[in-house]
């Protein structure tokens, strides 16, 4: 398949705006940095830590980033993306990642597999870290029983650091007393907001570098229209300036105007 006009117009190496970024490709960004310094905090002390913000906000991406700095001869980090199913459904996801696979229904034998796991891996000095995103759309039943899975039976200490990430009712979620063991081993939280201006002028020519452009192609009218249409955003200014690549180049303009970001925003819901 060709590559559509507007690549070949601006001369981009790849796709713009991409959600396919290397840790390298990321643009470390204070958020993210406090997402990597509490990751760090939180992992060092076996604890729970949460990561909340606007659909669109980055979190993901700073996970995988701050979980890219582990070395895998010493961490193995356990992703699993939550459900509205059952703590079962969770357990079977977290077993899989163990190499368990398991027909097994019960909660008990599940959990027993888990930590069997863990153990495995902290004998050979590996330490897992549990990170759960779209933990929002987890069920209550899952917040009253996750903490479980750090702890083993004999044993107060906790083994298994986890991060939970997802938007901002996760924090009702964890307001209810049935959450409150999983809540009070929360030591660290990050909540990811829209950029700002003068940020969102670094981000955009972040993201061109990453294809192989040196200028800046935006007008500062239209980084100002892709700023406010996005609130920050990340994953809607990508789609404003990637529509917005689209409308400029279909014109034959070499430089994006707030025109061409109020075009693209009509294809936006
Ligand atoms: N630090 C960054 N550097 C460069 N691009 C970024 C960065 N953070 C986020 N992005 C871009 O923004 C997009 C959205 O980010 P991401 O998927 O991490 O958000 P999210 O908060 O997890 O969204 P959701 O609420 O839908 O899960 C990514 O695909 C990526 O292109
Ligand atoms: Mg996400």
């Amino acid at each position: 398949m060709s590559a559509p006009l507007y690549r070949s117009f601006f001369g981009f190496r790849k796709e713009p705006f991409g959600s396919d970024l290397t840790p390298e490709e990321v643009l470390k960004t204070p958020a993210l940095e406090a997402v990597g310094g509490r990751f760090d905090y939180v992992r060092n002390l076996g604890a729970v830590g949460l990561v909340t913000g606007e659909v669109g906000s980055g979190k993901s991406t700073a996970l995988r980033w701050a979980a890219s700095r582990l070395h895998p001869s010493e961490y193995l980090t356990v992703w699993v993306t939550a459900s509205g199913g059952s703590i079962l459904e969770l357990y079977r996801q977290i077993a899989a990642v163990f190499d368990v696979e398991t027909r097994s229904f019960s909660r008990a034998a599940l959990r027993k597999i888990i930590h069997h796991g863990i153990k495995e891996l902290l004998h050979k000095k590996i330490q897992p870290v549990l990170i759960i995103d779209e933990a929002s759309l987890m069920r209550l039943e899952v917040f009253s029983e996750l903490h479980t899975l750090c702890q083993f039976e004999a044993d107060s200490k906790p083994h298994l650091p986890m991060i939970l990430a997802g938007q901002n009712n996760l924090l009702d979620s964890l307001q209810y007393r049935s959450s409150l063991p999983l809540a009070s081993r929360i030591v660290a939280r990050t909540h990811l907001e829209g950029i700002d201006q003068e940020e969102m002028t670094r981000y955009l020519d972040h993201h061109l570098k990453i294809v192989g452009v040196k200028s800046q192609l935006f007008s500062p009218e239209a980084i100002t229209a892709i700023q406010q249409g996005s609130g920050g955003l990340l994953r809607r200014a990508n789609n404003l300036a990637r529509g917005a690549l689209v409308a400029a180049a279909n014109e034959k303009c070499q430089l994006v105007a707030a025109e061409h970001v109020r075009l693209a925003s009509t294809e936006l819901i």
